[in-house]
């Protein structure tokens, strides 16, 4: 059976409490993972967690991924718009994933429009806050169940 997620969120997410309210909501990274980890345990799904500030780093948790998961859950804060590197490891992975934006990049400035690895993810949840990564989480259940 395949059902272990990872989630993975890069640069700035730590502070997530900290920034713009309007966009992020109130919830602290900490946070977040715990609504997180049940919205997985209620479809069945084990859940686990990772962030870094370091691009590299995030492309080494990538280049691991294939072992401690079946799926993947990506917000990769700003690098989204532009790390063709993270693109590159993500393809190396052959993992399904999902991309994940707590707010509405898609309604934002401009920059934040593009996404560098959306064309290699299963779909994108954008603008739902937390309840983002129930809908990405569904999403990867399905393919994973396929
Ligand atoms: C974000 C959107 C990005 O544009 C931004 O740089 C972030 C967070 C989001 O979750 O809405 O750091 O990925």
């Amino acid at each position: 059976m395949k059902n272990r997620v990872d989630v993975l969120h890069g640069v700035n997410l730590d502070v997530l409490g900290r920034r713009e309210r309007a966009h992020y909501g109130g919830v602290t990274l900490a946070e977040l993972e715990v609504r997180v980890m049940h919205f997985g345990r209620d479809l069945g799904l084990e859940v686990s967690f990772s962030q870094t500030n370091h691009e590299g780093e995030f492309c080494e948790y990538l280049h691991r991924a294939d072992s401690s998961a079946d799926g993947l859950i990506l917000n990769p804060g700003a690098w989204t718009h532009y790390s063709w590197a993270i693109r590159d490891a993500l393809e190396i992975t052959g993992l399904p994933a999902v991309e994940v934006h707590l707010s509405r990049v898609g309604e934002r400035e401009e920059w934040r429009r593009l996404s560098v690895i959306r064309d290699l993810c299963l779909g994108c949840v954008q603008g739902k806050g937390v309840d983002g990564y129930r809908d990405a989480l569904a999403m990867l259940k399905e393919a994973l169940d396929a």
